[in-house]
């Protein structure tokens, strides 16, 4: 088997409803390694998973997460584009953890905290990981980087890694210097020679969104630490090969 370790993008979120229960559990039963899931907080505070700030795209809710409840978020139908598989609620990390706590799994948490900040995200989430004491099976990520640096200045114990979409200098240098052991950066932005040279300096490279079968072959061969897809059934099968 490859080194390169698999993560589910949303669960398996090319053949499942995103960032819910089922497409996590197919992303188990699929033999992926990680899941990546995105987080934002309720009006009330509770850590959800959901990708994107408003609820229109993905479920029968309209307006910003941020402006409901937990429990009025609970009862929205998160399967909308997936009508085969039924309803789907919008699972609280909680249960996510709950879940993989019982697997081998490694979380990758995309804090989506962005466009809205979620003041106190970071302290929740940590504490939620530290009462499942799983902090060692969890990558911190987001686009919002000084929210990195607060994630590892509350919980150095728990990696971090920086989400990015367009070329950085030297990446590696610039993860070390915000505390982070990893780094996710688009395909786009991450030629061969900068993920070679950032795992030799010592940084785990787990670049998105890899669907495409010869991007994958190509991040196999050269034991890529990890990367990111939504179809990880077939990356898992695409693996064997190496
Ligand atoms: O964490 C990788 C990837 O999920 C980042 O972009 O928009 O899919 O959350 P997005
Ligand atoms: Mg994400």
């Amino acid at each position: 088997m490859g080194k390169t370790a698999i993560f589910a993008h949303r669960g398996s979120a090319g053949t499942h409803p995103e960032n819910t229960m089922i497409s996590f559990e197919e992303a188990v039963a699929a033999g992926a390694d990680g899941i990546e899931l995105d987080v934002q907080l309720s009006k009330d505070g509770v850590p959800v998973v959901i990708h994107d700030e408003k609820l229109n795209r993905t479920t029968d809710g309209k307006g910003y997460v941020k402006d409901l409840t937990w429990k009025e978020l609970s009862s929205l139908n998160a399967s909308v584009a997936h009508k085969k598989f039924g309803i789907n609620r919008i699972p609280a990390l909680e249960e996510v953890l709950r879940f993989l706590k019982g697997t081998n799994l490694q979380l990758n948490i995309e804090l989506k905290n962005g466009v809205f900040l979620y003041p106190g995200m970071e302290e929740t989430v940590i504490a939620m990981i530290r009462s499942f004491k799983m902090e060692e099976r969890i990558i911190l990520s987001s686009f919002n980087h000084y929210s990195l640096v607060h994630c590892f200045r509350l919980a150095p114990e728990i990696e971090t890694a920086p989400l990015y979409r367009d070329g950085l200098y030297m990446p590696w240098v610039y993860a070390r210097a915000i505390g982070a052991k990893g780094m996710h950066p688009s395909i786009k932005a991450a030629p061969e020679p900068i993920i070679v040279q950032a795992m030799a300096e010592g940084i785990a490279v787990r670049p998105y969104t890899i669907n495409d079968e010869a991007m994958m072959r190509s991040l196999f061969s050269i034991e890529c630490s990890a990367f990111i897809t939504d179809y990880p059934k077939k990356a898992v099968q695409i693996r064997k090969d190496y």
